[in-house]
C-alpha cells in the first residue's frame, strides 16, 4: 500500500468533487451575467512517490497521517484566471462557500517570491462524504488551491522546467532574466486590468 494507505482512492474522489464545485461556482457567475471566474483549472493528486519524497524532506514519518494532515497538498487544484480581479472574485467566493473553510492563505501576488514567482495559495478544509483519517464521515480533507493569471502561470511553468533541468551553465544569469520577465508580466497584468476597466466604462 502507498503512503496514502486506504485513502488513495478517496483523494481522487475529493479532487473530482472539489473541481465540480468550482466549475459550479463559475457557472453561477456566468448565469448571473458576470465574466467567467477563470480561464481553466487543472487538478492533481500528488503521486505517492513525490508525497513520500516531501515527507522525507520535511522529516515527517512516512505515514498516511503525515501525507494527509501534516502535508496539506495531497490534493491540489490550480485555477488560472484571465485577470487579477478574477482571482479576487474567486477568493471572495471561496471564502464565503459553506462546503469549505479557508485554513491558510499565502499571498505571493502582493509579496512575490524573490525569484519572481507570483500566485495566491489557499489551503481549504473541505467536508465531504468520505471517511477521513480520524474515522469521521463526513470527513475533513485538505485541498491546496493555487490562483494565478495566465501570465503568472506561463512564467511558473517555464521556471519549473528550468529548475528541474540539470547542468544549467549560468544559473545566475538565467535567474536574473527570469526575475525581470516575471516583473514585466506582472506589469502587463496590471495594464490588462486597466484595459478591461476602460472597456467596461464604455
Ligand atoms: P512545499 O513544501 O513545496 O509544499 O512548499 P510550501 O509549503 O512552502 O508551499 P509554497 O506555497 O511555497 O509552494 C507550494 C507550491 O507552489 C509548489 O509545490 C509549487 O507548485 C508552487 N511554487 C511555489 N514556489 C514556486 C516557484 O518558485 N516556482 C514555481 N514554478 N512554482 C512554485
Ligand atoms: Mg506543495
Amino acid at each position: 500500500m502507498s503512503i496514502y494507505g486506504p485513502y488513495e482512492g478517496t483523494l481522487d474522489n475529493i479532487l473530482l468533487d472539489v473541481e465540480k464545485r468550482i466549475r459550479q461556482l463559475n457557472q453561477q457567475e456566468v448565469a448571473s451575467q458576470q465574466p467567467k471566474l477563470y480561464e481553466h483549472l487543472i487538478g492533481r493528486v500528488k503521486t505517492p512517490a513525490s508525497m513520500e519524497e516531501k515527507c522525507q524532506r520535511k522529516n515527517y514519518p512516512l505515514t498516511a497521517e503525515s501525507a494527509l494532515r501534516k502535508c496539506k497538498d495531497a490534493v491540489g487544484i490550480r485555477i488560472v484566471c484571465n485577470f487579477i480581479s478574477d482571482i479576487e472574485r474567486c477568493l471572495t467566493i471561496l471564502r464565503n462557500s459553506d462546503w469549505c473553510s479557508v485554513v491558510k492563505e499565502k499571498d505571493y501576488i502582493t509579496n512575490a517570491k524573490p525569484n519572481g514567482y507570483r500566485s495566491y495559495h489557499l489551503i481549504l478544509d473541505v467536508t465531504e462524504n468520505y471517511q477521513d483519517i480520524d474515522g469521521q464521515n463526513p470527513g475533513h480533507f485538505y485541498v491546496e488551491i493555487q490562483l494565478r493569471t495566465i501570465a503568472m502561470d506561463s512564467w511558473a511553468s517555464l521556471e519549473h522546467e528550468i529548475k528541474y533541468k540539470h547542468k544549467i551553465k549560468n544559473p545566475e544569469r538565467i535567474g536574473k532574466e527570469l526575475k525581470r520577465c516575471a516583473d514585466q508580466l506582472a506589469s502587463c497584468d496590471i495594464q490588462m486590468e486597466t484595459i478591461r476597466q476602460l472597456i467596461r466604462e464604455d
